[in-house]
């Protein structure tokens, strides 16, 4: 995929935030409850299942939408979020960037296409949850040109194996929310400010509006003021919603020398 807003070449495939095993467990779950209120005509008992069907309905149609909106039928909303990141980072001629929490490698690859002397870095857990791997991280980054420039490392980001001040910059895009041995998500933050240089650029989006995961919003402000990712880019339904990207702000600044 290029910077330019081209689709991705031949052979480069990305998922989606969403992870689609869950959204067939929901769909198959939403189908039972149908068939058990159609069996309200037997009993009216059956119609117990009107309530997880709305439920389970619910969560499946929001997940789909995101799903649609995220690829390229849809807007493309998560490559457009990835290019407005990587066009955000301050990065000069031969520097070194870090992405914590890869994914598919996606958002790494756009940081070397907007800056064509660096070399990037992609760090992922990529753990049995993810439908994301290193082999399909790499084979993105051939079918885009740049995997003279990218590689890719499986680690995670509590606890980073490069030295204080390694990168000239750091990106990551909704992965501090996810990694669960900090019980404090904002540790993420600080383990990747950590491995960046003092004058170094971050950008980092997550969900850092969401009290479930951020209940000290304080911290956040200690090192920039986040931006609501809805004022900088026009989310469309269900884009917006809250369980969604709702509460998803952007972390943009350098780090004090
Ligand atoms: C919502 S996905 C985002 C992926 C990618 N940043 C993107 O924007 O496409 C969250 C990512 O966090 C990764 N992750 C979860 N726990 C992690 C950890 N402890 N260390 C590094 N990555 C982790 C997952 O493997 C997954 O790739």
């Amino acid at each position: 995929m290029s910077t330019d807003g081209s689709p991705a070449p031949a052979g480069a495939r990305y998922r989606t935030w969403v992870r689609l095993h869950r959204l067939r467990a929901l769909a198959g779950a939403t189908v039972v409850s149908l068939a058990g209120c159609v069996l309200a005509f037997v009993s009216p008992w059956f119609l117990f299942f009107l309530v997880p069907l709305g439920i389970f309905g619910y969560i499946t149609l929001i997940l789909a939408l995101t799903v649609y909106r995220l690829g390229p039928r849809g807007g493309d909303f998560q490559r457009r979020i990835h290019l407005l990141i990587a066009g955000s980072v301050s990065l000069e001629n031969g520097g070194r960037a870090l992405d914590v929490g890869c994914g598919s490698g996606s958002l790494a690859v756009k940081v070397a296409q907007a800056h064509p002397g660096a070399s990037v870095t992609g760090v992922d857990s990529w753990g049995h949850d993810w439908e994301y791997s290193k082999d399909q991280c790499d084979r993105n980054a051939r079918a885009e040109g740049v995997a003279g420039r990218v590689s890719f490392e499986q680690q995670s980001g509590s606890a980073l194996s490069f030295a204080d001040g390694s990168f000239d910059a750091v990106v990551s895009c909704m992965t501090f929310h996810e990694i669960k041995e900090n019980a404090d998500r904002f540790d993420g933050v600080v383990e990747a400010l950590r491995v960046l240089r003092p004058g170094g650029a971050f950008v980092f989006l997550d969900l850092f509006g969401d009290p479930a995961f951020y209940p000290n919003p304080a911290g956040i402000r200690t090192v920039e003021t986040p931006r609501p990712l809805a004022e900088v880019m026009d989310l469309p339904f269900p884009l917006r919603h809250p369980k969604v990207l709702g509460h998803a702000m952007l972390l943009t600044g350098t780090k004090p020398a």
